[in-house]
């Protein structure tokens, strides 16, 4: 009979099968609840052969690589490492304001960056490392296989594929017959977490997609200070889990305002909150005004470069869930 307890067991095993008593394993994870159980299942069957890589792309979410750190090395025993390639990143989207190029940068970027570390990792005995980690989930296995549906032709996401095909690796995915829900449960039973187990989901190309107009380090700031004032609040408020996904935008305008006795003239900020099950379609979330309210005032009066604030009430169709 299939339960969670036996496909842990079972899993290990043909991990530990397929890999052999030496070869290595490489994976790069992203703070996310799919790449984490994927490498705490990794390590519970190889142990160090596994070697997990965070790849610090510039536009992440606030304290995010120190975070991850702290929850993977020091509470689930992953061995990872954590590579600082921002400014490489912020470099190549210097002067790019379109949505999709930006996607394009941060995932050839990201592979470049993957590849150049992974071959700094030198198994003891001189081989190379063999396998590469992937936590695909069934979702992405299918999307792939048909590859043109319309999220796809809309928006680039780069989830399967793209690293094999430079280096030389062959593919686990230890996940890819599992659900959303079941990798969550999944993960419970592997002592991840909570939180990071029911973690809103957050797009590869990060805040970059959310400074919306050129990306620079003063603008990702800003985005990820504002954004993370209007989580806390979320969490603090007891919604987190009603809702399918939140963050901030920063747009590329200026407005007038007033903090005292001057006069301000300063960007706005967009706050995002939807509702849905499968994110072809979403619901912005019914706040009280009295939240808003209260974010409102928090974001303009902790965060520089911040005039106004507004909430966005336009659902999928028509909108999409992010801005670019
Ligand atoms: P949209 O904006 O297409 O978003 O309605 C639907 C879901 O997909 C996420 N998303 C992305 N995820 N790379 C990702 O990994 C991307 O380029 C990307 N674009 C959108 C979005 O956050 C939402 O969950």
């Amino acid at each position: 009979n299939w339960t969670m307890e036996n496909f842990i067991e079972t899993e290990i095993k043909r991990i530990r099968k397929l890999v052999g008593p030496t070869a290595e394993v490489i994976g790069a994870v992203s703070g996310g609840v799919d790449s984490t159980v994927a490498s705490k299942l990794m390590t519970e069957a190889i142990g160090d052969r596994f070697h997990a890589i965070l790849v610090d792309n510039g536009v992440l979410r606030l304290n995010e690589a120190a975070n991850v750190k702290k929850t993977l090395v020091e509470g689930l025993k992953i061995n990872l490492m954590v590579v600082d390639a921002s400014e490489e990143f912020l470099t190549k989207l210097k002067g790019v304001t379109d949505p999709e190029k930006k996607r394009k940068i941060i995932g050839n970027t990201f592979i470049h960056v993957f590849e150049r570390e992974a071959e700094k990792i030198k198994p003891k005995d001189g081989k190379e490392i063999q396998f590469l980690l992937q936590g695909t989930l069934y979702p992405d296995v299918i999307e792939s296989i048909s590859f043109k549906g319309p999220s796809q032709t809309i928006k680039t996401h780069h989830n399967v594929g793209g690293l094999l095909e430079n280096m030389k690796l062959k593919l686990i995915e230890p996940l890819r017959e599992l659900f959303k829900d079941e990798v969550r449960h999944l993960g419970e039973l592997l002592g991840i977490p909570h939180d990071l187990v029911w973690r809103h989901p957050f797009p590869g190309p990060g805040i970059a997609i959310r400074v919306l107009g050129e990306v620079t380090k003063e603008q990702v700031e800003i985005a990820r200070k504002a954004d993370n004032i209007y989580i806390e609040e979320i969490k603090q408020a007891g919604l987190y889990n009603q809702i399918s996904q939140a963050f901030a935008c920063l747009l590329p305008v200026k407005s007038v305002g007033v903090m005292g006795d001057q006069r301000t003239y300063d960007q706005v900020i967009a706050l995002r909150a939807i509702e849905t099950t499968d994110f072809m379609t979403a619901d912005w979330f019914p706040f009280e005004h009295s939240f808003l309210k209260k974010v409102a005032a928090r974001i303009v009066n902790e965060v520089d470069g911040v005039a106004r604030v507004t909430y966005d009430i336009t659902s999928k169709p028509p909108a999409t869930v992010e801005w670019e």
